[in-house]
């Protein structure tokens, strides 16, 4: 039996034990579980299988943390921000665990990774009482168990791992749509980021697991997923049988009632011209890629650890037009990185104006401990950059309301996702992310409908339903 099948099956016995625990616990009322998660879709994903181990033991969920017998906060350690805000939701925790002993609180993910918020949370955050990283996820059943019946702080964290286990059950947001872990960890290193520490080394899935999974979701209605991973395009590396991430899309792209192909992060230093002309051919996958450029300027971009330069960023880009001239981008940027001159900031407004993003997610540069750039001369001001990063707002505001302007009498296919509650109109995405809002019947939800664009503002779209 593989490794990975027998592991599965040991955590389905504590599942079993948990819904015994609780039954006696609640005295055959259905125990609740409040989750909260921060961050990636990486964490989105492991919160659905965290969701589907704790469903499985019987659990009920929660939209707030008030009555849950389990409360799980998973957490993101890319910026200080992120850190800060889950420190304040813990702490607003305290008084609720006084008042209810037998409530267990658990912090996971990539925050628990590093050593010294460990350390805080022994110290100052005594009530919480269990504590697991990113590569135990899989043993979270045992983990439950052992807080369950355990009085003091339950700590487990591991430093990396090689493993990767299958057949988790999960608990998807959506019916019709499903992000799908393609590989774990990164192996980049860019010098300003954490991911690497927290989430260890890079692995791809046997592509055989992946296509299985998708078909297994597309026989329980799901019409679009998404293939995750830090960086998608250097997908196969490591396998037994090494193949490429555009191999995988071609797989992918077989499966009988799968309509669209999502995927995220590509990164430029390994996004081919194989993956562009993968996607120019394709029935399925939107002409659309998010590929962070994080900087304009060659000197930061090299300090950045990033591996290209601006002219192999923009000759990516100039092959993805020349097949697709419908292609549209979005992308991650970083103002303020240590060193960074206003000078070289300028070379990331020209590269913003050169790609015309349609959408930018814009981040101030957040020192994190225990990468190189946390080490370099940083004497640009906090308010200086948040001046830089007003102007680049600005400049990408532009932008972007220009070229949605231009999608105005145009039509597009959208995944009907949900209604909004506070204009009453169903809202929907576009190939290439943009959300619409349109008027309709709820029968559309889970399914694709055409509409046509008759508003358009920045990232968001208005639009009427064609069929
Ligand atoms: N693997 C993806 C993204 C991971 S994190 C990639 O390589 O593109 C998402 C985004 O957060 C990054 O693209 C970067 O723009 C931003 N980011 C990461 N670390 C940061 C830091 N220390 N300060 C500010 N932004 C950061
Ligand atoms: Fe971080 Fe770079 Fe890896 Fe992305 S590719 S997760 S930015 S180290
Ligand atoms: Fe945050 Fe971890 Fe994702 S640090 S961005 S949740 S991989």
């Amino acid at each position: 039996m593989p490794d990975s099948q027998k592991i599965s099956e040991k955590q389905s016995e504590y599942m079993n034990l948990i819904a015994e625990i609780m039954d006696i616990r609640k005295r055959g009322e259905k125990p609740v579980a409040y989750i909260r998660t921060y961050g990636c879709q990486q964490n989105v994903a492991d919160s659905e299988k965290i969701k589907g181990m704790l469903e499985q033991s019987g659990f009920e969920f929660a939209d707030e943390p008030d009555n849950a017998d389990f409360i799980l906060f998973n957490t993101c350690a890319v910026r200080e921000h992120a850190e800060d805000r889950v420190f304040g939701n813990v702490g607003a925790l305290k008084s609720y665990k006084r008042e209810n002993h037998d409530v267990v609180i658990a912090l996971c993910g990539c925050m628990m990774q590093e050593e010294h918020v460990v350390e805080t949370i022994r110290k100052k955050y005594r009530f919480v009482d269990l504590v697991f990283g990113t590569h135990n996820i899989y043993k979270f059943a045992e983990l439950i168990v052992a807080a369950f019946e355990s009085k003091g702080m339950i700590v487990d964290i591991w430093k990396d791992t090689d493993k990767i286990v299958e057949d988790l059950p999960v608990e998807r947001k959506y019916t019709f749509k499903s992000g799908v872990n393609i590989m774990f960890g990164c192996n980049n290193f860019c010098s300003y980021c954490i991911v690497p520490y927290v989430r260890g080394r890079e692995r791809s899935r046997d592509p055989k697991d992946i296509i299985r999974e998708i078909e297994r979701l597309v026989a329980d209605g799901v019409v679009e997923v998404m293939l995750l991973g830090q960086n998608v395009n250097s997908y196969g590396k490591n396998l037994e049988h090494p193949m490429t991430f555009a191999q995988l899309l071609e797989e992918v792209e077989k499966i009988d009632g799968l309509e669209r192909i999502r995927f995220m992060t590509s990164h430029p230093k390994d996004a081919s011209k194989e993956l562009f002309d993968v996607m120019a051919h394709s029935r399925h996958i939107p002409h659309y890629i998010h590929l962070p450029f994080q900087s304009g300027n060659d000197r930061v971009l090299r300090e950045m650890n990033r591996k290209y330069d601006r002219e192999k960023y923009l000759s990516l880009i100039r092959y993805a037009r020349e097949v697709m001239p419908d292609i549209s981008f979005t992308s991650d940027v970083i103002v303020g990185f240590p060193g960074e001159t206003y000078a070289e900031f300028q070379d990331t407004l020209s590269l913003i104006r050169e790609v015309e993003f349609t959408n930018l997610f814009t981040f101030i540069y957040s020192s994190r401990e225990g990468t190189r750039a946390a080490r370099m001369p940083d004497p640009v001001t906090y308010g200086e950059k948040t001046k830089w990063f007003a102007e680049l707002l600005e400049t990408q505001e532009e932008i972007a309301v220009r070229r949605s302007k231009r999608m105005v009498g145009t039509n597009e296919r959208v995944l009907v996702e949900d209604r909004n509650q506070k204009s009453g109109l169903l809202s929907g995405r576009t190939g290439g992310s943009h959300t619409v809002e349109f008027s309709g019947e709820d029968a559309l939800i889970g399914n694709f409908a055409e509409i046509t664009v008759t508003d358009a503002r920045g990232f968001q779209l208005h639009g009427e339903l064609i069929r």
